[in-house]
Protein backbone atom coordinates (compact mmCIF):
# COMPACT_ATOMS: atom_id res chain seq x y z
CA UNK A 1 0.00 0.00 0.00
CA UNK A 2 1.76 3.68 -1.01
CA UNK A 3 0.61 6.75 0.34
CA UNK A 4 -1.75 8.79 -2.23
CA UNK A 5 0.04 12.17 -3.57
CA UNK A 6 -2.79 14.56 -4.26
CA UNK A 7 -5.05 15.59 -1.01
CA UNK A 8 -8.23 17.40 -2.32
CA UNK A 9 -10.29 18.44 0.53
CA UNK A 10 -9.63 18.39 4.21
CA UNK A 11 -12.96 17.98 5.98
CA UNK A 12 -15.55 15.09 5.02
CA UNK A 13 -18.56 16.81 7.31
CA UNK A 14 -20.96 14.95 5.39
CA UNK A 15 -19.94 11.70 7.27
CA UNK A 16 -22.98 10.67 9.47
CA UNK A 17 -22.69 8.09 12.14
CA UNK A 18 -25.59 5.67 11.79
CA UNK A 19 -25.67 2.80 14.25
CA UNK A 20 -27.04 -0.30 13.47
CA UNK A 21 -28.80 -2.05 16.62
CA UNK A 22 -26.10 -3.00 18.98
CA UNK A 23 -23.29 -1.86 17.54
CA UNK A 24 -20.40 0.06 19.13
CA UNK A 25 -20.02 4.04 18.35
CA UNK A 26 -16.21 2.89 17.52
CA UNK A 27 -17.39 -0.09 15.39
CA UNK A 28 -20.17 2.23 13.19
CA UNK A 29 -17.71 5.14 12.97
CA UNK A 30 -15.05 2.56 11.29
CA UNK A 31 -17.78 0.83 9.08
CA UNK A 32 -19.34 4.24 7.79
CA UNK A 33 -15.44 5.59 6.81
CA UNK A 34 -14.55 1.98 4.95
CA UNK A 35 -18.03 1.95 3.07
CA UNK A 36 -17.06 5.48 2.08
CA UNK A 37 -13.82 4.41 0.37
CA UNK A 38 -15.20 1.34 -0.98
CA UNK A 39 -18.11 3.35 -2.76
CA UNK A 40 -15.73 5.98 -4.24
CA UNK A 41 -16.89 9.22 -2.58
CA UNK A 42 -13.48 9.11 0.08
CA UNK A 43 -11.16 8.77 -3.29
CA UNK A 44 -7.18 8.13 -2.22
CA UNK A 45 -5.51 11.27 -1.29
CA UNK A 46 -8.48 12.87 0.25
CA UNK A 47 -7.21 14.59 3.70
CA UNK A 48 -9.84 13.37 6.30
CA UNK A 49 -10.42 15.44 9.85
CA UNK A 50 -7.85 15.22 12.42
CA UNK A 51 -9.16 13.35 15.06
CA UNK A 52 -10.04 16.10 17.59
CA UNK A 53 -11.95 17.93 14.37
CA UNK A 54 -14.21 14.96 13.56
CA UNK A 55 -15.10 14.28 17.21
CA UNK A 56 -15.72 17.39 17.52
CA UNK A 57 -17.99 17.32 14.27
CA UNK A 58 -19.75 14.39 15.03
CA UNK A 59 -20.26 14.93 19.37
CA UNK A 60 -18.22 12.16 20.08
CA UNK A 61 -15.09 11.66 22.22
CA UNK A 62 -11.77 12.19 21.10
CA UNK A 63 -10.61 8.45 22.17
CA UNK A 64 -13.42 7.02 19.60
CA UNK A 65 -11.86 9.25 16.52
CA UNK A 66 -8.23 8.09 17.48
CA UNK A 67 -8.90 4.34 17.64
CA UNK A 68 -11.48 4.47 14.92
CA UNK A 69 -8.43 6.35 12.85
CA UNK A 70 -5.46 3.75 14.23
CA UNK A 71 -7.79 0.67 13.20
CA UNK A 72 -8.58 2.08 9.65
CA UNK A 73 -5.14 2.51 9.19
CA UNK A 74 -3.55 -0.31 10.19
CA UNK A 75 -5.80 -2.11 8.04
CA UNK A 76 -4.68 -0.20 5.27
CA UNK A 77 -7.58 2.55 4.32
CA UNK A 78 -6.02 5.55 5.43
CA UNK A 79 -2.34 6.47 6.06
CA UNK A 80 -1.94 8.75 9.43
CA UNK A 81 1.19 10.80 9.52
CA UNK A 82 3.03 11.98 12.75
CA UNK A 83 1.36 15.53 12.82
CA UNK A 84 -0.42 15.72 9.73
CA UNK A 85 -4.18 14.57 9.00
CA UNK A 86 -4.98 11.41 7.95
CA UNK A 87 -5.10 10.79 4.16
CA UNK A 88 -7.07 8.12 2.30
CA UNK A 89 -4.87 5.55 0.92
CA UNK A 90 -4.82 4.48 -2.45
CA UNK A 91 -6.20 0.69 -1.86
CA UNK A 92 -7.29 -1.47 -4.36
CA UNK A 93 -11.06 -0.96 -3.48
CA UNK A 94 -13.27 -3.62 -5.27
CA UNK A 95 -16.11 -1.95 -7.33
CA UNK A 96 -14.79 1.66 -6.08
CA UNK A 97 -16.34 4.20 -9.12
CA UNK A 98 -14.10 5.39 -11.40
CA UNK A 99 -11.16 4.10 -10.70
CA UNK A 100 -8.37 1.92 -12.58
CA UNK A 101 -6.63 -1.24 -11.53
CA UNK A 102 -3.01 -0.68 -11.98
CA UNK A 103 -1.73 -2.51 -14.39
CA UNK A 104 -4.90 -2.60 -16.85
CA UNK A 105 -3.93 0.50 -18.62
CA UNK A 106 -2.87 -0.57 -22.47
CA UNK A 107 1.04 -0.26 -22.92
CA UNK A 108 1.82 2.56 -25.21
CA UNK A 109 2.85 1.34 -28.61
CA UNK A 110 6.51 1.73 -29.39
CA UNK A 111 5.81 4.41 -31.97
CA UNK A 112 2.86 6.06 -32.29
CA UNK A 113 1.83 7.19 -35.95
CA UNK A 114 -2.30 7.40 -35.05
CA UNK A 115 -2.46 10.47 -33.94
CA UNK A 116 -2.31 14.07 -35.96
CA UNK A 117 -1.87 16.30 -32.83
CA UNK A 118 0.86 18.69 -32.59
CA UNK A 119 4.35 17.81 -31.05
CA UNK A 120 3.52 19.19 -27.72
CA UNK A 121 7.54 19.96 -26.63
CA UNK A 122 7.66 22.60 -29.45
CA UNK A 123 4.60 24.78 -27.48
CA UNK A 124 6.57 28.12 -26.86
CA UNK A 125 6.54 27.61 -22.82
CA UNK A 126 7.97 30.86 -22.67
CA UNK A 127 6.15 32.90 -25.16
CA UNK A 128 3.37 32.25 -23.48
CA UNK A 129 4.05 32.50 -19.94
CA UNK A 130 5.31 35.78 -20.84
CA UNK A 131 1.77 36.80 -22.13
CA UNK A 132 0.18 35.09 -19.16
CA UNK A 133 2.53 37.42 -17.12
CA UNK A 134 1.79 40.35 -18.82
CA UNK A 135 -2.23 40.23 -19.44
CA UNK A 136 -1.90 39.51 -15.63
CA UNK A 137 -0.04 42.28 -14.32
CA UNK A 138 -2.22 44.77 -16.50
CA UNK A 139 -5.82 43.20 -15.80
CA UNK A 140 -8.18 45.42 -14.95
CA UNK A 141 -10.64 43.71 -11.75
CA UNK A 142 -13.79 43.62 -14.15
CA UNK A 143 -11.84 41.85 -16.49
CA UNK A 144 -12.45 38.53 -14.01
CA UNK A 145 -16.17 38.68 -14.46
CA UNK A 146 -18.29 37.05 -17.41
CA UNK A 147 -16.95 38.38 -20.67
CA UNK A 148 -18.95 39.17 -23.79
CA UNK A 149 -19.89 35.60 -25.10
CA UNK A 150 -18.54 35.82 -28.72
CA UNK A 151 -14.95 36.35 -26.62
CA UNK A 152 -12.21 39.24 -25.77
CA UNK A 153 -12.68 42.17 -28.34
CA UNK A 154 -8.78 42.33 -28.36
CA UNK A 155 -8.45 38.72 -29.92
CA UNK A 156 -11.34 39.08 -32.24
CA UNK A 157 -9.60 42.17 -33.52
CA UNK A 158 -6.76 40.77 -33.85
CA UNK A 159 -7.94 37.61 -35.26
CA UNK A 160 -9.94 39.21 -37.90
CA UNK A 161 -6.43 40.75 -38.88
CA UNK A 162 -4.73 37.40 -38.76
CA UNK A 163 -7.13 35.90 -40.86
CA UNK A 164 -7.53 38.36 -43.28
CA UNK A 165 -3.60 38.52 -43.90
CA UNK A 166 -3.01 34.73 -43.65
CA UNK A 167 -5.87 33.40 -44.45
CA UNK A 168 -7.71 35.72 -46.97
CA UNK A 169 -11.14 35.23 -44.45
CA UNK A 170 -13.46 38.37 -44.16
CA UNK A 171 -14.77 38.40 -40.78
CA UNK A 172 -15.45 41.90 -39.11
CA UNK A 173 -14.69 41.54 -35.50
CA UNK A 174 -18.46 41.14 -34.78
CA UNK A 175 -19.01 38.27 -36.62
CA UNK A 176 -16.33 36.25 -34.95
CA UNK A 177 -16.85 34.01 -31.51
CA UNK A 178 -14.16 32.50 -29.71
CA UNK A 179 -14.84 28.97 -29.10
CA UNK A 180 -13.47 26.45 -26.73
CA UNK A 181 -12.01 24.63 -30.01
CA UNK A 182 -13.50 23.75 -33.56
CA UNK A 183 -15.83 21.21 -31.70
CA UNK A 184 -17.66 23.91 -29.64
CA UNK A 185 -17.85 25.47 -33.41
CA UNK A 186 -19.86 23.10 -34.98
CA UNK A 187 -21.41 22.10 -31.88
CA UNK A 188 -23.13 25.98 -31.66
CA UNK A 189 -23.82 25.88 -35.32
CA UNK A 190 -25.73 22.79 -35.20
CA UNK A 191 -27.75 23.82 -31.98
CA UNK A 192 -28.87 26.66 -34.45
CA UNK A 193 -29.71 24.97 -37.62
CA UNK A 194 -31.65 21.98 -35.13
CA UNK A 195 -33.76 25.10 -34.01
CA UNK A 196 -34.66 26.37 -37.32
CA UNK A 197 -35.70 22.81 -37.74
CA UNK A 198 -33.28 21.24 -39.97
CA UNK A 199 -32.76 17.44 -40.25
CA UNK A 200 -29.63 16.98 -42.21
CA UNK A 201 -26.75 18.33 -42.85
CA UNK A 202 -23.78 16.93 -45.49
CA UNK A 203 -20.00 15.98 -44.32
CA UNK A 204 -17.37 14.63 -46.55
CA UNK A 205 -17.01 10.86 -46.99
CA UNK A 206 -14.40 9.97 -45.01
CA UNK A 207 -14.16 12.55 -42.66
CA UNK A 208 -13.77 13.52 -39.16
CA UNK A 209 -16.34 11.62 -36.42
CA UNK A 210 -17.03 13.98 -34.29
CA UNK A 211 -19.45 16.49 -35.70
CA UNK A 212 -21.79 13.42 -37.35
CA UNK A 213 -21.67 12.43 -33.55
CA UNK A 214 -22.54 16.06 -32.43
CA UNK A 215 -25.03 16.10 -35.20
CA UNK A 216 -27.31 12.86 -34.20
CA UNK A 217 -27.37 14.17 -30.66
CA UNK A 218 -29.14 17.25 -32.15
CA UNK A 219 -31.49 14.30 -34.38
CA UNK A 220 -29.79 16.04 -37.67
CA UNK A 221 -28.64 12.68 -39.70
CA UNK A 222 -25.10 12.63 -41.22
CA UNK A 223 -25.40 12.63 -45.31
CA UNK A 224 -21.98 11.47 -46.85
CA UNK A 225 -20.79 12.94 -49.74
CA UNK A 226 -17.85 10.99 -51.79
CA UNK A 227 -14.26 12.76 -51.83
CA UNK A 228 -11.93 12.41 -55.23
CA UNK A 229 -8.59 13.49 -55.88
CA UNK A 230 -10.26 17.27 -56.61
CA UNK A 231 -12.37 17.00 -53.01
CA UNK A 232 -15.52 16.90 -52.46
CA UNK A 233 -18.36 15.76 -55.11
CA UNK A 234 -21.48 17.75 -54.25
CA UNK A 235 -24.50 15.00 -55.49
CA UNK A 236 -26.55 15.99 -57.65
CA UNK A 237 -29.99 17.00 -55.71
CA UNK A 238 -28.52 17.45 -52.26
CA UNK A 239 -31.11 17.73 -49.51
CA UNK A 240 -29.20 19.47 -46.43
CA UNK A 241 -29.03 22.66 -44.70
CA UNK A 242 -25.11 23.05 -44.67
CA UNK A 243 -22.51 21.02 -45.97
CA UNK A 244 -18.88 20.37 -44.02
CA UNK A 245 -15.81 20.64 -45.52
CA UNK A 246 -11.90 20.82 -44.89
CA UNK A 247 -10.86 22.99 -48.26
CA UNK A 248 -7.24 23.26 -47.61
CA UNK A 249 -6.24 19.63 -46.43
CA UNK A 250 -8.90 17.20 -46.80
CA UNK A 251 -9.57 15.28 -43.42
CA UNK A 252 -8.99 12.40 -43.49
CA UNK A 253 -7.50 12.17 -47.27
CA UNK A 254 -5.47 15.00 -46.89
CA UNK A 255 -6.43 16.07 -50.65
CA UNK A 256 -6.42 19.95 -51.50
CA UNK A 257 -10.15 21.13 -52.88
CA UNK A 258 -9.75 22.77 -56.41
CA UNK A 259 -11.04 26.15 -57.62
CA UNK A 260 -14.12 23.93 -59.83
CA UNK A 261 -15.31 22.47 -56.41
CA UNK A 262 -15.15 25.04 -54.57
CA UNK A 263 -17.33 27.07 -56.76
CA UNK A 264 -19.53 24.19 -57.17
CA UNK A 265 -20.04 24.22 -53.19
CA UNK A 266 -20.80 27.65 -52.93
CA UNK A 267 -23.20 27.12 -56.07
CA UNK A 268 -24.75 24.45 -53.77
CA UNK A 269 -24.99 26.72 -50.92
CA UNK A 270 -26.55 29.46 -52.42
CA UNK A 271 -29.36 27.45 -54.31
CA UNK A 272 -29.95 25.47 -51.60
CA UNK A 273 -30.40 28.51 -49.14
CA UNK A 274 -27.74 26.64 -47.08
CA UNK A 275 -24.21 27.03 -45.71
CA UNK A 276 -20.91 25.84 -45.80
CA UNK A 277 -18.96 24.81 -42.91
CA UNK A 278 -15.08 25.47 -43.53
CA UNK A 279 -13.49 23.12 -41.09
CA UNK A 280 -9.91 24.98 -41.59
CA UNK A 281 -7.99 23.08 -38.60
CA UNK A 282 -4.62 23.10 -39.60
CA UNK A 283 -3.73 25.46 -42.09
CA UNK A 284 -0.77 27.34 -41.10
CA UNK A 285 0.97 24.06 -41.51
CA UNK A 286 1.52 24.42 -45.77
CA UNK A 287 4.82 23.07 -47.04
CA UNK A 288 5.31 23.34 -50.77
CA UNK A 289 2.88 25.43 -52.82
CA UNK A 290 1.43 28.92 -51.65
CA UNK A 291 -1.10 29.02 -48.90
CA UNK A 292 -4.59 27.79 -50.45
CA UNK A 293 -7.15 30.74 -49.40
CA UNK A 294 -10.20 30.07 -47.52
CA UNK A 295 -13.16 29.48 -49.29
CA UNK A 296 -14.92 31.73 -46.74
CA UNK A 297 -13.08 34.68 -48.48
CA UNK A 298 -14.93 34.12 -51.80
CA UNK A 299 -18.72 33.71 -50.44
CA UNK A 300 -18.28 35.25 -46.53
CA UNK A 301 -22.38 35.50 -46.00
CA UNK A 302 -22.12 31.66 -47.07
CA UNK A 303 -19.20 29.93 -44.98
CA UNK A 304 -19.30 29.68 -41.47
CA UNK A 305 -15.19 29.56 -40.89
CA UNK A 306 -13.60 27.65 -38.35
CA UNK A 307 -10.04 28.03 -37.16
CA UNK A 308 -8.50 26.44 -33.96
CA UNK A 309 -5.66 26.12 -31.79
CA UNK A 310 -5.10 22.42 -31.71
CA UNK A 311 -2.58 21.84 -34.24
CA UNK A 312 -0.81 25.27 -33.83
CA UNK A 313 -0.53 25.57 -30.27
CA UNK A 314 -1.71 22.32 -28.10
CA UNK A 315 -5.21 20.61 -28.39
CA UNK A 316 -5.31 21.53 -24.61
CA UNK A 317 -5.83 25.01 -24.70
CA UNK A 318 -9.33 24.91 -26.60
CA UNK A 319 -9.21 27.88 -28.11
CA UNK A 320 -10.82 28.47 -31.43
CA UNK A 321 -12.76 30.29 -33.57
CA UNK A 322 -16.02 30.85 -35.52
CA UNK A 323 -16.48 33.45 -38.28
CA UNK A 324 -20.46 33.71 -39.44
CA UNK A 325 -22.82 35.16 -42.04
CA UNK A 326 -24.39 38.06 -40.59
CA UNK A 327 -27.55 35.59 -40.77
CA UNK A 328 -26.29 33.31 -37.98
CA UNK A 329 -24.15 36.41 -36.07
CA UNK A 330 -26.66 37.24 -33.10
CA UNK A 331 -27.48 33.20 -32.87
CA UNK A 332 -24.11 32.13 -32.20
CA UNK A 333 -23.13 34.75 -29.89
CA UNK A 334 -26.71 33.68 -28.10
CA UNK A 335 -26.05 30.07 -28.08
CA UNK A 336 -22.62 30.42 -26.84
CA UNK A 337 -23.70 31.80 -23.92
CA UNK A 338 -26.39 29.50 -23.44
CA UNK A 339 -23.43 26.65 -23.66
CA UNK A 340 -20.67 28.31 -21.09
CA UNK A 341 -21.10 32.26 -20.82
CA UNK A 342 -17.86 32.69 -22.43
CA UNK A 343 -14.41 30.89 -23.15
CA UNK A 344 -11.70 31.74 -20.34
CA UNK A 345 -11.01 35.06 -20.59
CA UNK A 346 -7.39 35.13 -19.78
CA UNK A 347 -6.29 33.01 -22.06
CA UNK A 348 -7.89 34.72 -24.67
CA UNK A 349 -6.46 37.95 -23.52
CA UNK A 350 -2.74 36.19 -23.85
CA UNK A 351 -3.53 34.73 -26.88
CA UNK A 352 -3.86 38.06 -28.22
CA UNK A 353 -0.85 39.41 -27.04
CA UNK A 354 1.37 37.40 -28.38
CA UNK A 355 -0.47 37.37 -31.72
CA UNK A 356 0.45 41.20 -31.45
CA UNK A 357 3.50 40.76 -30.45
CA UNK A 358 4.83 38.74 -33.30
CA UNK A 359 5.80 35.55 -31.06
CA UNK A 360 2.60 33.92 -32.70
CA UNK A 361 4.11 34.12 -36.15
CA UNK A 362 7.57 32.90 -35.04
CA UNK A 363 6.42 30.08 -33.03
CA UNK A 364 4.52 29.21 -36.49
CA UNK A 365 7.61 29.26 -38.69
CA UNK A 366 9.57 27.50 -36.26
CA UNK A 367 6.61 24.35 -36.17
CA UNK A 368 6.53 24.97 -39.74
CA UNK A 369 10.28 23.88 -39.99
CA UNK A 370 10.43 20.95 -37.43
CA UNK A 371 7.03 19.59 -39.56
CA UNK A 372 8.24 19.96 -42.64
CA UNK A 373 11.89 17.97 -41.99
CA UNK A 374 9.42 15.35 -40.65
CA UNK A 375 6.95 15.53 -43.83
CA UNK A 376 10.14 14.58 -46.16
CA UNK A 377 11.28 12.01 -44.03
CA UNK A 378 7.62 10.48 -44.06
CA UNK A 379 7.85 10.83 -48.04
CA UNK A 380 10.78 9.62 -48.31
CA UNK A 381 10.14 6.80 -46.29
CA UNK A 382 6.99 5.75 -47.89
CA UNK A 383 8.95 5.67 -51.19
CA UNK A 384 11.36 3.70 -50.15
CA UNK A 385 9.55 0.75 -48.16
CA UNK A 386 6.16 1.27 -50.16
CA UNK A 387 7.38 2.53 -53.57
CA UNK A 388 3.71 0.94 -55.09
CA UNK A 389 1.10 2.78 -53.01
CA UNK A 390 -0.03 6.17 -53.88
CA UNK A 391 0.38 9.07 -51.39
CA UNK A 392 -1.88 12.00 -50.51
CA UNK A 393 -1.64 15.04 -48.76
CA UNK A 394 1.66 15.93 -48.31
CA UNK A 395 1.76 19.20 -49.32
CA UNK A 396 0.07 20.25 -45.65
CA UNK A 397 -0.66 19.33 -41.98
CA UNK A 398 0.49 16.97 -39.56
CA UNK A 399 -0.27 13.68 -41.42
CA UNK A 400 -0.08 11.96 -44.85
CA UNK A 401 -2.73 9.00 -46.00
CA UNK A 402 -1.57 6.07 -47.55
CA UNK A 403 -3.52 4.79 -50.13
CA UNK A 404 -4.71 0.70 -50.81
CA UNK A 405 -5.57 -1.12 -53.65
CA UNK A 406 -9.04 -2.92 -53.79
CA UNK A 407 -8.37 -5.92 -51.55
CA UNK A 408 -5.98 -4.63 -48.85
CA UNK A 409 -7.71 -4.85 -45.64
CA UNK A 410 -6.58 -1.84 -43.80
CA UNK A 411 -7.95 -3.07 -40.57
CA UNK A 412 -6.09 -6.21 -40.35
CA UNK A 413 -3.27 -3.76 -41.49
CA UNK A 414 -3.11 -1.84 -38.80
CA UNK A 415 -3.57 -4.18 -36.52
CA UNK A 416 -0.62 -6.03 -38.08
CA UNK A 417 1.43 -2.90 -37.58
CA UNK A 418 0.62 -2.76 -34.05
CA UNK A 419 1.79 -6.16 -33.07
CA UNK A 420 5.12 -4.81 -34.66
CA UNK A 421 5.04 -1.97 -32.08
CA UNK A 422 3.55 0.92 -34.38
CA UNK A 423 0.02 2.84 -33.97
CA UNK A 424 -1.54 4.03 -36.99
CA UNK A 425 -5.19 4.86 -38.02
CA UNK A 426 -6.90 2.98 -40.89
CA UNK A 427 -8.75 5.15 -43.14
CA UNK A 428 -12.10 3.11 -42.66
CA UNK A 429 -12.71 4.58 -39.39
CA UNK A 430 -13.64 7.72 -40.61
CA UNK A 431 -16.16 6.06 -43.52
CA UNK A 432 -19.15 7.37 -43.90
CA UNK A 433 -20.66 4.92 -46.50
CA UNK A 434 -18.19 2.03 -46.53
CA UNK A 435 -15.56 2.45 -49.38
CA UNK A 436 -14.01 -0.16 -51.82
CA UNK A 437 -10.57 1.23 -50.70
CA UNK A 438 -8.91 1.51 -47.56
CA UNK A 439 -5.63 3.05 -46.09
CA UNK A 440 -3.57 4.05 -43.59
CA UNK A 441 -3.13 7.56 -41.65
CA UNK A 442 0.34 8.17 -41.44
CA UNK A 443 0.66 10.75 -38.35
CA UNK A 444 3.81 12.66 -38.31
CA UNK A 445 3.39 15.37 -35.92
CA UNK A 446 4.16 13.40 -33.19
CA UNK A 447 7.27 11.26 -34.27
CA UNK A 448 10.74 12.39 -33.97
CA UNK A 449 12.39 12.27 -37.62
CA UNK A 450 15.14 9.93 -36.41
CA UNK A 451 12.02 7.30 -35.46
CA UNK A 452 10.06 7.67 -38.96
CA UNK A 453 12.57 5.51 -41.71
CA UNK A 454 12.11 2.85 -38.82
CA UNK A 455 8.30 2.83 -38.02
CA UNK A 456 7.66 3.43 -42.00
CA UNK A 457 9.57 0.04 -42.69
CA UNK A 458 7.71 -2.03 -39.83
CA UNK A 459 4.01 -0.42 -41.78
CA UNK A 460 5.62 -2.08 -45.11
CA UNK A 461 6.01 -4.99 -43.04
CA UNK A 462 2.44 -4.98 -41.91
CA UNK A 463 0.84 -4.08 -45.56
CA UNK A 464 3.03 -6.95 -46.80
CA UNK A 465 2.16 -9.59 -44.16
CA UNK A 466 -1.52 -8.72 -45.69
CA UNK A 467 -1.37 -8.55 -49.46
CA UNK A 468 -1.65 -11.84 -51.64
C1 LIG B 1 -10.73 17.75 -39.00
C2 LIG B 1 -10.41 18.35 -37.66
N1 LIG B 1 -10.96 19.52 -37.32
C3 LIG B 1 -10.69 20.09 -36.14
C4 LIG B 1 -9.83 19.51 -35.23
C5 LIG B 1 -9.53 20.21 -33.94
O1 LIG B 1 -10.61 20.21 -33.09
P1 LIG B 1 -10.51 21.03 -31.72
O2 LIG B 1 -10.17 22.45 -32.05
O3 LIG B 1 -11.87 20.91 -31.13
O4 LIG B 1 -9.46 20.38 -30.88
C6 LIG B 1 -9.28 18.30 -35.51
C7 LIG B 1 -8.43 17.65 -34.50
O5 LIG B 1 -7.49 17.03 -34.70
C8 LIG B 1 -9.55 17.70 -36.76
O6 LIG B 1 -9.00 16.52 -37.10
Amino acid sequence: MKRATTSTIDEASWLRLDRAPGETLRAALGRTIREAIHEGSLRPGVRLPSSRGLAAELGVSRGVTSDVYAQLSAQGYIVVGDRSAPVVADVEVAGATGRVAAGVQPKPPEIDLSTWAPDTTLFPTRDWLNAVTRTLRGLPSRSLDYGDPRGEAALRVTLSGHLGRTRGVIADPERIVIVQGARQATDILFRILARRGERRIATEDPSQTIPRDQMRVYGIEPIGCPIDDHGVAVPAGLEAAALIVTPAHQFPTGVVMSGERRREVLAWARRRDGYVIEDDYDAEFRYDREPVRAIQGLDPERVAYIGTVAKTFAPAFRIGWLAVPEALADEAASTKRLMDSCSPRVDQLALARMMESGDWDRHIRRARAVYRARRDRVTEALARHLPGLEVSGVTAGLHVTLRFPPGVDDQAVAASARALGVEVLPLSNFAVEPAATGGLLIGYGHTHVSAIDRAVRRVARAVAANTG
